[in-house]
């Protein structure tokens, strides 16, 4: 490790000289400077009908692990320690030829499609009400992405109504026929899923004709519903697409979509994918700022209110698809075992939305199961990838609020890439503070002085996740092992294991 220090405030790297205690980093929390709230929906998942994701993943009748409704019971129990807030369905780019109608009612009247996205045959048995049992098995909100490839706005429409309809209405009295009187009360629904992309079965690959169909979309699904939260379709990174977008959808647009995969099993270029995540966000933040908190003029003849509060990102897909430990890509073939420098990432990853949780709305992880997932499964049961523990932990300890925190930081040797990788959180008022600190270095400890600014604060304790190796994996033919050791700190911790994810809980004094 070099001696030469990072620090990374609010997000940006700068260097200072080097010192002859350069190897002891400084990190400094700022418990007088709040944040913003941070979503309790950023750990949010997905799951798609794609490979084995849903069949096969969380949902297999017939096995001896599942449950009546065909829920795999030991996945069941995985997803739960995610604790997903949120959880999006059905795609993806499935969505583009999904036809919610095939997936409800009697199971043996189900209709059976060709998937014209992936090959093979789609038979529909877990549809619209086995994903709102599904997650009310596991305390999330569902989130439900529309048809815009060969589906129609009427057809959306009918689906907002048979959720969450209320009336005598066809589709309201269909779901009561299915077994529900209570509507579902979906409150979240994408326009569509990736809509700029031409090689699949979508057709609105020109943005400003997305505007015009999604605003189609989005008026009659909300006079079905006018409670409704849209989600419009963005792509990251593209500002002519984005800007094009919001300038015509913006008063009814209350997220926009971006969807990150990083792809590069190389370790330094994986940290830098994450540190280009940041830089990206700052820029988001410049450009959601470009669009009016409230929407000004909102014609009442539409029957329904415009967007309150500021439009946010909606970060609906984000993951490693990077072929993993040894793995190649095949096209959809997205089972792939991860190391445990991929956790470190994913631990970076998190540490930069909550640096940036003033503009993101939710985030949910692609994807849950099997499909580059944190829980593999085979029919002989399921295990927790490393992926897993980092998307488990934070989801469990970390705060509902941002805090300013700094880090001066070794760098990685013969990188621009800090050591530690920091963010704070809090809860309570600021009553509890937890600092989470990556050392993504692979074989150097760092020791570090912790000043808490702007209140009196001890360590109580912590939370720590090592492995092995940076390599080190589980996988599903090792069903009784993991990797990754998990340990409780004491409250006299000093530094930072190489290779470690730690959570460290400070508490006011009163
Ligand atoms: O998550 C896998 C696929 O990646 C999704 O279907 C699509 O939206 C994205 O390109």
């Amino acid at each position: 490790m070099k001696t030469n220090i990072g620090r990374r405030i609010a997000g940006a790297l700068t260097t200072m000289a080097l010192t002859a205690a350069a190897q002891t980093a400084t990190i400094t929390v700022q418990a007088d400077k709040p944040g913003a709230q941070i979503s309790p929906q950023l750990y949010g998942q997905f799951i798609e009908h794609l490979g084995r994701c849903i069949n096969g993943g969380i949902f297999e009748p017939g096995s001896p692990l599942s449950d009546t409704n065909g829920f795999r019971r030991d996945v069941l129990e995985k997803v739960c320690e995610l604790n997903p807030r949120l959880l999006r369905w059905p795609g993806g780019t499935f969505t583009k030829i999904y036809h919610w109608q095939d997936g409800v009612g009697a199971q043996s009247e189900r209709r059976c499609r060709p998937n014209l996205i992936r090959g093979g045959e789609v038979d529909n048995p877990f549809g619209t009400d086995e994903f709102i049992r599904y997650c009310r098995a596991i305390g999330a909100e569902p989130y439900i992405s529309v048809n815009m490839g060969t589906g129609s706005a009427e057809e959306a429409a009918n689906w907002v109504e048979y959720c969450n309809g209320t009336g005598t209405t066809y589709f309201a009295e269909l779901r009561r026929k299915h077994g529900s009187p209570e509507p579902f009360r979906v409150k979240y629904w994408g326009l569509g899923n990736e809509e700029e992309a031409d090689p699949d079965c979508g057709r609105l690959q020109d943005p400003a004709e997305y505007a015009k169909v999604a605003w189609q979309f989005a008026k009659l699904m909300k006079l079905q519903d006018p409670a409704i939260k849209l989600i419009v379709a963005g792509v990251g990174n593209n500002t002519n697409w984005n800007t094009t977008v919001l300038k015509s959808l913006h008063p009814v647009a209350d997220f926009i979509s971006a969807h990150w995969y990083f792809r590069t099993t190389q370790y330094t270029n994986l940290l830098g994918s994450v540190a280009a995540f940041d830089r990206q966000l700052d820029a988001y933040a410049k450009f959601l700022a470009g669009f009016p908190a409230e929407p000004k003029g909102f014609s009442h003849w539409y029957r329904f209110p415009p967007r309150t509060g500021p439009v946010k990102l909606a970060i609906d897909e984000w993951g490693l698809w990077n072929g993993g430990a040894g793995g190649r890509e095949v096209l959809w073939n997205l089972e792939q075992t991860y190391t445990w420098q991929d956790a470190l990432a994913v631990a970076s990853w998190l540490n930069a939305m909550h640096r940036h949780a003033d503009i993101i709305g939710f985030a949910t992880w692609a994807q849950l199961a099997n499909v580059i997932a944190p829980i593999q499964t085979d029919r002989n049961g399921s295990v927790r990838q490393t992926i897993f523990h980092p998307l488990a932990l934070y989801a469990k300890h970390c705060g509902t609020q941002a805090v300013a925190a700094h880090c001066e930081s070794p760098w990685l040797d013969g990188t621009a890439l800090p050591a530690l990788d920091v963010a704070a959180t809090a809860n309570d008022r600021q009553r509890t503070l937890t600092v989470a600190v990556v050392n993504r270095h692979a074989t150097q400890a760092v020791p570090a002085r912790i000043e808490i600014t702007g209140g009196a604060y001890t360590l109580t304790g912590g939370h720590e996740l090592t492995a092995p190796s940076m390599l080190a994996t589980n996988s599903v033919t090792r069903l009784a092992e993991d990797c990754v050791r998990t340990r409780q700190l004491p409250a006299s911790f000093r530094e930072f294991p190489p290779r470690s994810i730690t959570l460290l809980t400070y508490e006011s004094k009163p």
